[in-house]
């Protein structure tokens, strides 16, 4: 029997092997970045398509400032680029556009084209693309937990907390997805992360398209979600 095809209503990619793309091919590792932004646009088309409902993408962690300053200067350049370009486009198609994490860290002029965005897109009420940029699942429970004491609550219960997070008011993701063959969450989501099914690819970030895509979907589609029951819930 064919699989029924189940379209999840929040899907989150952790964008891994970029760099490991650029080695097989003996080019620098920002060549391989700079596919990691085409492919970003892909997965931004194929999930439009198939009528998924928000998609969030793990751009940069708050881990990634280890990395050589070139290589974080190269990534934050192309983050710049990808707002004035893709991004203002994504705005004429009505997508909703937001940005998790602390970006107060960041260049300013990266800065200045994020917020430019962000005024842009307030009124839109389509899809939403959410992008995670100096962005950690500890981090953001802890500043969950400081917003909540600053606001003198004593009791917190999960809706509270769930309500301080960056995706305040929004799904938690039914599926992770990370490409290369790397099978951890690396602080990526780990409030929202409860019960998203994971899904797990061997291809880098880069050679993600819509077949890749077709076969998240059909993966995701075989999964039994039982939220502790005993039967499928959805
Ligand atoms: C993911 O690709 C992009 C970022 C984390 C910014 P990597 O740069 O981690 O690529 P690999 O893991 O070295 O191949
Ligand atoms: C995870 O990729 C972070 C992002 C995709 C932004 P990393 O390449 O930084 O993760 P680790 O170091 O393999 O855990
Ligand atoms: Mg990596």
């Amino acid at each position: 029997m064919q699989q029924e095809k189940k379209i999840p209503s929040h899907i989150a990619f952790i964008m891994d092997g970029n760099g490991r793309w650029a080695k097989k091919r003996l080019l620098p590792r920002k060549a391989g970045h700079r596919e990691g932004v085409s492919a970003l646009r892909r997965m931004v088309d194929a999930c439009a398509d198939a009528g998924v409902e928000m998609v969030s993408f793990y751009a940069f962690s708050t881990e990634n400032w280890t990395r050589p300053q070139e290589e974080i200067d190269a990534l934050f350049k192309m983050v710049s680029e990808f707002a004035d370009k893709h991004l203002s486009e994504y705005v004429r198609r009505g997508f909703r556009i937001m940005f998790m994490g602390d970006l107060s860290k960041l260049p300013s002029d990266t800065v200045a084209a994020l917020k430019k965005i962000i005024e842009e897109a307030k009124d839109n009420t389509g899809m939403v693309v959410n992008i995670a940029l100096n962005y950690g699942g500890r981090d953001e429970i802890l500043r969950a937990v400081n917003k909540i004491i600053s606001a003198g609550i004593r009791e917190v219960d999960i809706q509270t907390l769930s309500d301080c997070m960056y995706t305040g008011g929004l799904p938690d993701p039914d599926v992770i997805v990370r490409s290369s063959g790397e099978k951890r969450l690396s602080n990526f989501m780990l409030w929202q992360a409860a019960y998203s099914e994971l899904v797990f690819v061997d291809e880098l970030w880069p050679d993600f398209d819509s077949a890749v895509f077709d076969k998240i979907i059909e993966e995701y589609s075989k999964r039994d979600r039982r939220y502790g029951n005993i039967r499928r819930i959805g």
